[in-house]
C-alpha cells in the first residue's frame, strides 16, 4: 500500500508539473458529467425481428467523476445490453475524494471492513449470466463499495469481466481481490483503461472478450418521407446486406398502383421467390430495388420486411402518390 501510494503521489507530482499547474480535475483527467440517460435505451424492441443482442450481458459500474461511467455507457451501447450503476446511499462529495487529505474515500481504502452501503438493486441478476464489471481505481485497488456490491449477490457460474479506469495504474490486483468475494464465479481477465479512452479501444477490447451474437448490432430504422414507419425485418443475407448500406436513401416512384418503387444503386444478395404480396410489404425487386405495397400483387421477390401497425387506408394515403423518399437509418 506504501509502495502504491508513493508511485501515485510520484505520478500527480509529474502530471501536475507537465499540466502548468492545472488543476486537479485536469490532472485526473475528468470529462464533463455526462447526462445519465444518454445512450441507455435498453429496450429489446420485439418488432425489429432481426436484432439478436445477448441480453443476458449486463454492464455494471461504480463512478465517482464519470471516467469509468463513459466507457460503461459504451460498453452498453456496443454490447446492447442492460446496465447499472452502483449509487452510494451515501454521495461521495468531491471533498470524499480529496486524496491529499484524509479524505472519505481514503479512510475507506485503508479500512478492511469498510463496506459502504448502495442505494440500489438489480431487480433479478439471474437473468444475466455475464457482467461487464467497470469501476475506478483507488490507491491501487477496486473502491470499497466495489466489495459491498460483490457481496450483495450470488455469481455463482457468472462469468465477470472486470475493466477499471485510472490516472496510471495498472488493473493490478483490483480484480483478482474482488475476485476472492466471488469465488464462484468464472472472472475473466480485465483491463485497465485511462480516464480519456475511446469507444473505439473498449469495444476493441470487448469484442476479444465478448460474443455478439448477431451482426448486427444496431437497429435498422425506416422512414418514409421523413415519418418512421415499425418494420419487423426478415432475418435473411439481403437484409444483411441492407443494414450494411446505411445510410441510405432511395427516391420511389409509384408504380402499377399497388407500389413505390425505388433503386438501391447496387445490387444485394437476392434470394427471390414468387409471392403474392399484401399491404405494408417490402421487398427486393431484381436485386437492385426496393419496393414497398400499398395494395395486394405478385411476382418474383425477395422478401426483406414488413410494415407494422399501419392500416391499408394508412399505407395508402403514405404510399399512393407520385413519389416518396424511403431511407434507412442506424440508430
Ligand atoms: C481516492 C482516489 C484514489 C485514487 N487512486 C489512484 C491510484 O492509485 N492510481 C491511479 O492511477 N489513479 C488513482 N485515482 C484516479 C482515478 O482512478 C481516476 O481518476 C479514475 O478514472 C476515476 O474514475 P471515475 O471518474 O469513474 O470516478 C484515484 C482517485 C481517487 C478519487
Amino acid at each position: 500500500m506504501k509502495k502504491i501510494l508513493i508511485i501515485f503521489l510520484l505520478l500527480i507530482v509529474l502530471c501536475g508539473c507537465s499540466n502548468n499547474g492545472n488543476s486537479e480535475k485536469d490532472i485526473l483527467n475528468i470529462p464533463n458529467n455526462i447526462d445519465a440517460s444518454d445512450g441507455l435505451n435498453t429496450t429489446d424492441d420485439p418488432n425489429t425481428g432481426y436484432i439478436t443482442k445477448d441480453s443476458n450481458i449486463l454492464v455494471v459500474y461504480f463512478s465517482v467523476t464519470n471516467n469509468t461511467k463513459k466507457l460503461a455507457i459504451y460498453a452498453q451501447e456496443h454490447l446492447k445490453s442492460d446496465i447499472f450503476e452502483i449509487v452510494p446511499k451515501q454521495e461521495y462529495t468531491q471533498a470524499d475524494i480529496n486524496y491529499n487529505s484524509d479524505c472519505r474515500a481514503n479512510r475507506e481504502q485503508n479500512d478492511e471492513s469498510a463496506r459502504p452501503e448502495i442505494k440500489n438493486a438489480i431487480s433479478d441478476i439471474s437473468k444475466y449470466d455475464t457482467i461487464v464489471l467497470g469501476y475506478p481505481i483507488w490507491w491501487g485497488q477496486a473502491p470499497k463499495i466495489l466489495y459491498t456490491f460483490i457481496e450483495s449477490y450470488d455469481f455463482s457460474d457468472k462469468t465477470i469481466i472486470p475493466f477499471c479506469t485510472s490516472g496510471s495504474s495498472p488493473i493490478g490486483s483490483s480484480a483478482t481481490n474482488l475476485a476472492k468475494s466471488a469465488i464462484k464465479a468464472n472472472w475473466m481477465e480485465g483491463k485497465r483503461f485511462s480516464a480519456s479512452a475511446s469507444k473505439d479501444e473498449i469495444v476493441d477490447w470487448l469484442e476479444q472478450k465478448v460474443e455478439v451474437k448477431s451482426e448486427m448490432k444496431k437497429e435498422m430504422k425506416l422512414f418514409i418521407d421523413e415519418q418512421e414507419v415499425e418494420v419487423s425485418w426478415e432475418d435473411n443475407e439481403s437484409v444483411k446486406d441492407l443494414y450494411k448500406l446505411m445510410p441510405l436513401t432511395i427516391n420511389m416512384s409509384e408504380y402499377g398502383g399497388f407500389e413505390q418503387t425505388g433503386a438501391i444503386g447496387k445490387s444485394i444478395t437476392r434470394n427471390d421467390i414468387q409471392m403474392n404480396v399484401v399491404p405494408g410489404d417490402i421487398v427486393l425487386y431484381n436485386g437492385n430495388a426496393i419496393s414497398v405495397f400499398y395494395s395486394e400483387s405478385e411476382w418474383r421477390y425477395t422478401k426483406l420486411g414488413h410494415i407494422n401497425n399501419m392500416s391499408r387506408t394508412e399505407l395508402n394515403s403514405l404510399l399512393n402518390r407520385a413519389s416518396v423518399t424511403l431511407s434507412l437509418k442506424e440508430e
